[in-house]
């Protein structure tokens, strides 16, 4: 029953977190819109610029103040709970998911031995220490410095992708990566980009100048923020993609991947101002390609020398001792309430049945079993590589 409830509370977090996360980068993307598309040759008294736009059956017209208006409305609209609900959400999801059941998500015996709560400790130290770094370095001297700026945080996530990847599962590494660069998006919101606007809000009201390094670092904050979006949103996402997560350089092809991100988000960016360069985008499509090029399965097995085809019955006992405590009807591992996915592995007709996403999972991807929780040996995974080549072959 526990195990039913904890599902229903996943599911209901993820959701939220889901959507309050549309709502913040929606919310993100659509001023950082705004502010490339105002018409700046209507500037006029104080206004820097205008643009109308034609949305859901009206027309909307808005402006943009250079500094303040002399005097605030009644109504002034801020944006905030969206982050911070999107990372409340996510803190809770994460320890619903992997820190109470870190054995099975966070431990891979396959890359190191650790209890659940030294994973669990890496997991949060991970999480405090890049946004130390991060914070002590945009307070620092050399923030003054964009490219080394840039770089630095660059060289931090290389370094925490790698260490994590040394110790945690490939999917909980890059999660905590993800995790990482969300909770510096939300510290960001949090601790200056908000303020400043109260700065503002309170120099209007006082009738005073604004502080304007304030407003420096807030707008620093923001362009990070922009460049983290899409490597945050891939790392979302890539725990459906064993691939990635599963890739002996996991990091490295996180690294990758984000890289490609960063120079999407760099172009669209750029693409407004006279002087930017066309050439970042095809670049950057180019690495994206490189990647999906080199990560191309090589195939293991010299199917043609192979004689022997084990039939379905002689991996049956591989299957029982591996798989089946998760993928049965009623699992008897403690996590699951029901067959993972709905994939039920019990008898021959079922494991006959779903053989190429046996052999996909176990084989190709090797993200099963989960963590390699119950000690599949490679012998094993030959056998059942060898049994589907048989299948294979026996069908041409
Ligand atoms: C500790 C529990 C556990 C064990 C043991 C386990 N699985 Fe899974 N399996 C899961 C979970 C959880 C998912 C869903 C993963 C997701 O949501 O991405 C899954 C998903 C799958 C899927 C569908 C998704 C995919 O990756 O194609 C297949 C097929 C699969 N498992 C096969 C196997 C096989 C074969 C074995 C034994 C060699 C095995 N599993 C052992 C927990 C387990």
């Amino acid at each position: 029953m526990e195990v039913y409830f904890l599902e229903w509370l996943n599911l209901l977090l993820r959701w939220a977190h889901f959507i309050t996360g549309v709502a913040w980068i929606g919310a993100s993307f659509y001023f950082n819109w705004l502010e490339n598309h105002l018409e700046r040759q209507n500037a006029k008294g104080g206004i820097a610029g205008d643009l109308w736009a034609v949305h859901g059956g009206g027309f909307y017209y808005l402006q943009k103040f250079t500094v303040a208006p002399e005097r605030l409305p009644a109504n002034l609209h801020w944006f905030k709970w969206e982050a911070y609900f999107t990372w409340i959400t996510g803190f809770v999801l994460l320890c619903t998911l992997y820190y109470w059941n870190a054995g099975v998500f966070m431990v891979d015996s396959r890359v190191a031995d650790l209890s659940s709560l030294q994973a669990v400790g890496i997991g949060i130290a991970s999480l405090v220490l890049s946004w130390l770094f991060y914070d002590g370095l945009c307070r620092s001297p050399l923030a003054r410095k964009q490219a080394l700026t840039a770089l630095l945080i660059f060289a931090w996530f290389a370094l925490l992708s790698w260490l994590l990847s040394q110790f945690l599962s490939g999917r909980a590494a890059y999660i905590h990566v993800g995790a990482a660069i969300g909770t510096i998006m939300v510290a960001n919101v949090f601790f200056v980009i908000i303020p400043s606007q109260k700065d503002l809000v309170e120099a209007v009201n006082e009738q005073r100048l604004p502080d304007p390094q304030k407003g420096k670092n807030a707008l620093a904050r923001s362009r990070h923020n922009n460049y983290f979006t899409l490597p945050v949103l891939f790392i979302m996402i890539s725990s459906h993609y064993a691939g990635t997560f599963g890739h002996p350089l996991n990091w490295l092809v996180l690294l990758v991947i984000s890289m490609v991100g960063v120079g999407i988000r760099h172009w669209f960016n750029i693409r407004h101002l006279e002087k930017h360069s066309p050439l970042v985008l095809p670049l950057s499509l180019l690495l994206l390609a490189a990647l999906i090029f080199a990560l191309r399965p090589e195939p293991k097995l010299d199917l043609v020398d192979e004689v022997t085809f084990p039939p379905t019955a002689t991996i049956m006992p591989v299957i029982q001792a591996r798989c089946v405590t998760c993928h049965a009807a009623k699992p008897d591992h403690p996590g699951f309430a029901a067959a993972p996915l709905g994939v039920l592995l019990e008898g021959e007709e079922a494991v006959d049945l779903q053989a190429l996403i046996i052999f996909n999972a176990v084989i190709v991807k090797q993200s099963m079993p989960l963590a390699n929780i119950t000690q599949m040996s490679d012998e094993e995974r030959d056998l059942i590589a060898r049994w589907y080549a048989g299948r294979m072959r026996s069908k041409n």
